[in-house]
């Protein structure tokens, strides 16, 4: 499976170790950076993650900043983006299950790595269930077009 993985610098550090983690695993890891402690903008980061895997280049996506709101919203803004702030174990396994994210967040200024990991564990060995959510995911796209 390839994850494509990007943070601004207030996810910096924790990408860092997420992409050790997830190597140490087997996955297949593509760093879209930020690749140091400089300020820069979570918006471009999210947009690098996001067409990585509209383009099919990755299965799935990490995304971090300080908080993880900033790049969810960023993140949400593309149309097949399903982009989930996994802030407990459970929210992790729900936001697959039920709602097929397709990109993990995290904040890396309120979670720890260690919680990060646990939950990412949790996020990619849950399958979605299907059935139900199926319709409701669809409507996400048509809603999207009518807000636009
Ligand atoms: C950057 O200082 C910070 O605003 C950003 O990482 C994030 O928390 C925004 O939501």
């Amino acid at each position: 499976m390839k994850i494509a993985i990007g943070a601004d610098h207030g996810g910096f550090q924790a990408k860092e170790a997420l992409i050790s983690y997830l190597q140490s695993k087997g996955f297949d890891v593509k760093n879209l950076g930020t690749n140091s402690e400089a300020s820069v903008d979570y918006p471009d980061f999210a947009q690098k993650v996001c067409q990585e895997i509209l383009n099919a280049q990755a299965d799935l996506g990490v995304l971090i900043c300080g908080t993880g709101i900033g790049i969810s919203i960023a993140a949400n803004r593309f149309k097949g983006i399903r982009a989930a702030l996994l802030y407990s174990d459970d929210v992790a396994r729900l936001a697959k299950l039920h709602n097929n994210a397709n990109i993990a967040v995290f904040g890396g200024r309120t979670m720890s790595v260690q919680e990060m990991k646990q939950r990412l564990d949790i996020f990619l060995n849950t399958e979605f269930e299907g059935g139900r959510h199926i319709r409701r995911l669809e409507k996400l796209d048509v809603v999207g077009e009518c807000f636009r």
